[in-house]
C-alpha cells in the first residue's frame, strides 16, 4: 500500500505517514501554483489592451474557467487522499503589462506548470502507485500545454 491509507484509520508503518504527508505537500504547492496562475489569467482578462484586445479578453476568459475546474479536481482529490486543500496565494500584479509581456508571462507559467508535473510530480506520484492522481495530473499537463499554445500563437 501507499499513502493512500490514511496515517489516522490504521497505518502501521511510521513510513506510511511521512510519504502522505510528502504526497500532500506536492499536490497543495501545485494548487497554489495554479491558483497563483488563474488570478494572474483573470487580471489579465480585465486589463488586457490594444488590437488583439476582443480574442484576448475572451482567450483568457476561457483560461481561467478552464483552471478554475482544474483547480477545484486537484483541492478534491487532496481531500480524497485524506489531506487538507491548503490555499497560500500571494499574487501581486499591477495591470499595466502590454498584451504582448501577458502573453509571454501566462504563457511561462504554463509551460513551467507542464514541466514540473512531467518531471517531478508524474514520476513521484506513478512511484506511490497512485494512478488516479496521475490520471490528474496527465490531464493537467495537456490543459497546460494546450494553453501555452494558445498563448504562443497570438504572439507570432
Ligand atoms: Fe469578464
Amino acid at each position: 500500500m501507499n499513502y493512500l491509507c490514511n496515517s489516522r484509520e490504521g497505518a502501521s508503518g511510521r513510513g506510511r505517514g511521512r510519504v502522505q504527508q510528502s504526497a500532500m505537500k506536492t499536490l497543495n504547492s501545485l494548487l497554489n501554483s495554479e491558483l497563483n496562475l488563474y488570478l494572474q489569467t483573470w487580471n489579465c482578462h480585465w486589463n488586457v489592451e490594444g488590437p488583439q484586445f476582443a480574442g484576448l479578453h475572451d482567450l483568457f476568459e476561457r483560461q481561467y474557467g478552464d483552471l478554475a475546474g482544474l483547480i477545484d479536481e486537484m483541492a478534491e482529490r487532496i481531500r480524497a487522499l485524506g489531506g487538507l486543500a491548503e490555499t497560500r496565494v500571494a499574487l501581486e500584479q499591477a495591470g499595466a503589462a502590454g498584451a504582448r509581456e501577458m502573453l509571454a508571462s501566462l504563457r511561462q507559467a504554463h509551460e513551467a506548470l507542464s514541466r514540473l508535473m512531467r518531471e517531478e510530480a508524474i514520476p513521484e506520484f506513478e512511484k506511490a502507485g497512485d494512478p488516479g492522481t496521475v490520471d490528474l495530473l496527465t490531464r493537467a499537463v495537456q490543459l497546460h500545454d494546450k494553453a501555452a499554445w494558445m498563448l504562443r500563437a497570438p504572439a507570432r
